[in-house]
């Protein structure tokens, strides 16, 4: 196994000095999937976007396949592999599905249009219509097509299911999972249903109020989602991160 994607005590954020996600350590390997949980606000986005280069890190170091990303630097990022699909999607809502794939693709890239209709039939039936006018599900469809046309190296996906009802989702979901296996993409995926991304992920990690209050097997926390509830709370206990009992009142 290669690991693919390390970050080493990063600490995030958009003011040096108050990081709103702190001291995060990952390890990813290739081909894997990654479910980053937490509560709103919690510092997700912010990492996602210091994982991109668009936020500078506060602190820490970011690796891929090894080799440091210069901090900050999108451009950096796309070199290496890193394609982040925002939370907003940001399509070319004007353009059509083929114009916003076209023009994500790299030359030599063995990615074609007929893989992206491979993994998502609906694109293919719609190619020729604007993208403004698809459903919110093919919208996603084609925000994750178009970050498929980089050849990434690390998916970033921010809330694949903003907006879109969980029987959307979950025909989605096994998608992220077929890409990282097919193409060897080490995947992270930011999502609010957790029982789907557990079902897809590998390993899962938990950020409570920027701090990391749970990581571990994504199979054996499903087993027992009430580690995870504990850990949006964010209570941290004493052995360094797990979180503690809950209240009924706080609940
Ligand atoms: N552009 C910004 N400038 C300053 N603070 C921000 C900005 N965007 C988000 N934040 C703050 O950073 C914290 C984490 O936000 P975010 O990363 O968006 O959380 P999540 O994605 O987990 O919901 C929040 O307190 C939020 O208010
Ligand atoms: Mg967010």
């Amino acid at each position: 196994m290669t690991t693919a994607l390390t970050c080493t005590a990063v600490d995030a954020g958009y003011h040096a000095g108050h990081p709103v996600a702190r001291q995060v350590d990952l390890s990813l390997e290739a081909g894997s999937v990654l479910a980053l949980l937490g509560p709103n606000g919690a510092g997700k986005t912010t990492l996602m976007l210091t994982l991109a280069g668009l936020l500078c890190p506060l602190g820490g170091r970011v690796e891929v396949d090894g080799r440091e990303l210069r901090p900050g630097s999108p451009r950096a990022a796309v070199r290496a592999g890193v394609v982040l699909v925002p939370d907003d999607r940001a399509l070319f809502k004007e353009l059509t599905v083929v114009e916003n794939l076209r023009l994500a693709s790299r030359r030599g890239s063995p990615t074609t249009l007929d893989t992206i209709f491979g993994y998502f039939p609906e694109l293919g039936r719609r190619a020729k219509v604007g993208a403004g006018s698809l459903s919110g599900g093919e919208q996603q469809m084609l925000a994750i097509g178009r970050a498929l046309m980089q050849d990434p190296r690390v998916l970033l996906v921010d809330e694949l299911s903003m907006g879109l009802a969980p029987v959307i989702v979950e025909s989605l979901l096994p998608v992220i999972r077929r890409v990282a296996h097919d193409t060897g993409a080490a995947c992270v995926l930011v999502e609010q249903h957790v029982s789907l991304a557990l079902r897809v992920a590998d390993t899962a990690l938990v950020l409570s109020h920027g701090d990391v209050a749970l990581r571990g097997d994504a199979r054996e926390l499903a087993a027992d989602e009430s580690r995870i509830e504990e850990a949006y709370l964010g209570r941290r206990s004493d052995d360094g991160g797990l979180s503690v009992a809950v209240t009924t009142a706080s609940r």
